[in-house]
């Protein structure tokens, strides 16, 4: 079968395809066709990267993707044998670029309602769930302000979806490119740039998607009193906490019901072939965030 395969860390060009067998049925595995994967920064950040995070990216050579959606094919002798057919999300930080996934965790599959493609719940990996750790910080925080920065990116224009009306003032903060497509994904909120900040003199919440540290340095100019949560950056010289996602299965099936009922909407860009994954990682990367970007092994 078909994999996509990180052999170095010399970047997204170095990406390879490989023709490996297709995953023998475990008695606690489900082994799924895949039909679309997301392309997430996550990828390409490992690709170039050992550090990028804690996770096994060291290893080489590994398959690419932390999950996708597809169908089930085959269900182990210890798995819920109602899963056989069912369309479903399934996370796989291990990785996901292979014609076909066998799934041992019980905990990262989700079956897919009608109502709800293949394309949207493939856009939900590494997004509303990150989204939800942030709006949790949010929730808790007693500042009155909260800058958002990175506000047009995937994670950005889940959390604006999640957050509920409230009593602290939201400041999003999009690049002058991305003003004119935050506006239209988001008309109730005010596209600011950097520049346009005015000085905030109570406390403020910083919760910064874009992860760059001059953007922090100019927005931070302007706050008289703040916190920095990050997801993008582990360390900076200005003080962070730095948070990453965690889930429940419960938060997963919320936000497919909300995807199938539309209280939910996923951004979503281009779709590429999968063996075009390189093009597809250069497109996400070398561009502005405009949803996310999809492969497909259709
Ligand atoms: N901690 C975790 O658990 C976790 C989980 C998932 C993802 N992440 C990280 O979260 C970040 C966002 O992910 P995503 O999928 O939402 O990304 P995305 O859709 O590609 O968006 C990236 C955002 O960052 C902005 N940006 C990038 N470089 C910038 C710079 N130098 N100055 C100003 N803005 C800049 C982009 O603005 P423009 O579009 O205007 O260029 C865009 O809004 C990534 O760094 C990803 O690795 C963390």
């Amino acid at each position: 079968m078909l994999a996509i395969m990180q052999t170095s860390f010399n970047g997204i060009d170095a990406l390879t395809t490989a023709d490996i067998p297709v995953p023998a049925l475990t008695p606690n595995g489900v082994l799924i066709k895949m039909h679309v994967l997301p392309v997430v920064p996550t990828d390409w950040k490992r690709e170039a990267n050992p550090h990028a995070t804690a996770e096994q990216a060291a290893q080489l050579p590994r398959i690419i993707g932390v999950g996708g959606t597809g169908q089930v094919v085959a269900v182990g002798a210890n798995r819920n044998p109602a899963l056989l057919h069912q369309r479903v999300l399934v996370m796989q930080p291990s990785g996901s670029y292979s014609a076909y996934l066998l799934s041992e965790n019980p905990d990262f599959i989700f079956p897919l309602p009608a109502a709800v493609t293949d394309t949207s719940a493939a856009a939900l990996t590494a997004g509303p769930g990150t989204a939800h750790v942030l709006q949790r910080e949010i929730t808790a925080s007693t500042a009155t302000n909260v800058v958002v920065t990175g506000a047009n990116s995937v994670i950005g224009l889940y959390l604006l979806q999640l957050l509920q009306p409230q009593d602290k003032h939201i400041w999003p903060i999009v690049s002058p490119a991305s003003q004119a497509y935050f506006q239209a994904q988001c008309p109730d909120y005010p596209a600011v740039t950097a520049a346009d900040l005015p000085p905030l003199t109570t406390d403020t919440l910083v919760i910064d998607i874009a992860g760059s540290e001059p953007l922090l340095n100019t927005l931070t100019a302007h706050l008289t009193d703040y916190e920095i949560v990050s997801i993008a950056l582990t360390q900076a010289t200005l003080p962070l906490k730095f948070v990453h996602e965690s889930f429940t299965p419960a938060d997963y099936r919320q936000f497919i019901g909300d995807l199938a009922t539309g209280d939910l909407h996923a951004p979503i860009d281009r779709t590429f072939a999968v063996r075009d994954t390189i093009a597809a990682q250069h497109y996400a990367c070398d561009h502005h965030s405009r949803g996310r970007v999809l492969v497909t092994f259709d």
